[in-house]
């Protein structure tokens, strides 16, 4: 089968979050059980690609005031997937991907509009797939421009299209007067199309005329269907629940494993810890803090972000620093939670240390040498951090949401069986009251090792969730062109 990924981030070359860490590893898996995958992104400023060649030098998308000219990278054949940028400096060669700390860019829905019509142009030249498999509200008018503008296109008459949904937070929302721009007729500006709440909603547009939904997560597929969880598209999600699938996200265990990782100080494996022990004095000093003390650390890496439960965190923070325990902190974000760590720092300095910035080797540091990794989300659609840390034998304490009550099995110290800890209550104190069992099974040494291994022998790699993409593409296939529903109307 040929499949076309579009996507705004992709592993190696840009990343803000786990978006990036799927879409550089799931292609690589179709392509090893024979499938012909290539992947569209934008270049960025920040894009990582060495000498890239030109494929297409001048790709033409016409908005309503003026033709856009877009250049087309070959980025090469990596892991038998080929690479793709969409090169349009007016629009991608900025400071950040989406906008600044002032907010998202204000002509975000021009920049990926172009994007996605952009892919669909070059596709006619460099080769149209059976399946585009589009990511987030960034390729979500993929699927709409597919069934609408281009609907006659001969060159499209056999495609199909799968949307995975990575967090339905975030929907690509824009005022209505961005329609006639995009050259999007306004027919689509109803409650059954685009519409959502006056505003044009361009994730749900992608629910509504992709053949085939995904997400990353049985739980979370089930979850958004959900007002506590759906984002205000739980409607939108359950008339299509027969084309729902949750699929869990896979790891890269070349980038992810300690054995030959290469940003950590020692390595080691589940047949031998030694090397770990290393790895925290060395984390530890990397953060400022005492490397021979012997108490748990807890590690924590995210975007500092409501949808992470920070805000647990920042209710019981001053108890929890009370505790024998001391806890690393890397990311950046809303500035409340990046204040609420500094703060703590400052307070518990030989205890709690923050690193407020964006760091893969940093990271990879924390997942080999904390004992314990904490993600509290309020929602998680999948969550990579918990399972790489299962890998690194750094036991998870999570909230049971999502990805991450999936993935996260509780330990029960009676029978040895079980790979973290696990709370429900989105609240402080439930939170609080896990993080003290964790540190009452740490003192027993021997089935805290257990515990370790169990976590490092579970196998998330790739290819069994590829297999299920698969089915899903075969299934998109073989089934009618998706029809919207317009009754409501
Ligand atoms: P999300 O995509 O919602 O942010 P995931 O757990 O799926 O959450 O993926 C987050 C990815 O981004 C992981 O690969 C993690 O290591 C990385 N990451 C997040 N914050 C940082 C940071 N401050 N520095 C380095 N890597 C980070
Ligand atoms: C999103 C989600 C995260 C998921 C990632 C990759 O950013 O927040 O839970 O792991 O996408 O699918």
């Amino acid at each position: 089968m040929r499949i076309t990924f579009a996507a705004s981030e992709c592993v190696p070359f840009s990343k803000t979050g786990g978006l990036a860490d799927v879409v550089g590893a799931l292609p690589g898996a179709l392509a090893q059980l024979g499938h012909q995958v290539s992947v569209f992104v934008p270049k960025y400023r920040q894009t990582k690609l060495e000498k890239p060649t030109t494929v297409l030098r001048s790709v033409t998308v016409p908005f309503d005031d003026q033709y856009r000219f877009c250049t087309v990278l070959d980025g090469g054949i990596v892991s038998g997937v080929q690479f793709y940028f969409i090169d349009y400096p007016p629009y991608f060669d900025r400071d950040a991907l989406y906008g600044t700390s002032l907010g998202d860019y204000r002509d975000n829905a021009e920049r990926f509009a172009l994007f996605s019509r952009a892919v669909l142009e070059a596709s006619k030249i460099l080769g149209v797939p059976d399946v585009f498999h589009c990511h987030d509200w960034q390729s979500a008018l993929i699927p709409v421009l597919l069934r609408t503008l281009y609907a006659e296109d001969p060159a499209f008459a056999d495609v199909r299209t799968v949307f995975t949904i990575h967090n339905i937070g975030y929907q690509g929302l824009f005022p209505s007067d961005i329609l006639p721009l995009l050259m999007l007729p306004w027919d689509l500006f109803t409650i059954s199309k685009l519409e959502f709440y006056g505003k044009v909603n361009f994730l749900k547009g992608a629910l509504l005329y992709s053949d085939f939904i995904t997400t990353v997560s049985r739980r979370y597929s089930q979850e958004i269907q959900t007002s506590e969880y759906g984002f205000g598209l739980e409607g939108v999600l359950r008339s299509r629940a027969q084309s729902i699938a949750g699929i869990l996200n896979g790891v890269d265990y070349n980038e992810w494993c300690p054995e030959r990782d290469s940003f950590i100080a020692a390595h080691y494996s589940v047949g031998n810890l030694s090397g770990k022990e290393k790895d925290k004095k060395d984390l530890l000093r990397a953060f400022g803090l005492d490397d021979s003390s012997e108490l748990p650390l807890i590690g924590i890496v995210s975007r500092f972000a409501a949808q992470k439960g920070f805000d647990l965190i920042s209710h019981v923070a001053d108890r929890l620093a009370h505790e024998d325990l001391m806890i690393v902190a890397l990311g950046t974000g809303d500035k409340e939670y990046e204040d609420l760590f500094r703060r703590l720092n400052k307070q518990y300095p030989k205890k709690l240390a923050v690193k407020i910035a964006y760091d893969n080797s940093l990271a990879h540091k924390i997942e080999a040498g904390a004992d314990m990794f904490l993600m509290p989300s309020r929602y998680e659609p999948c969550g990579l951090n918990q399972i790489y840390s299962l890998r690194y034998g750094t036991v998870p304490i999570v909230r049971a949401t999502g990805g991450l009550d999936d993935t996260i099995e509780t330990w029960d110290p009676r029978n040895g069986k079980g790979t973290g800890f696990k709370f429900t209550e989105y609240s402080g104190e439930a939170l609080l009251d896990t993080v003290r069992l964790a540190l009452t099974a740490y003192k027993d040494k021997n089935s805290w090792q257990q515990l370790m291994r169990n976590g490092m022998t579970r196998d998330f790699s790739w290819t069994a969730s590829a297999r299920e993409y698969v089915k899903v593409y075969e299934r998109a296939r073989m089934t009618p062109k998706v029809t919207v529903d317009t009754t409501e109307d």
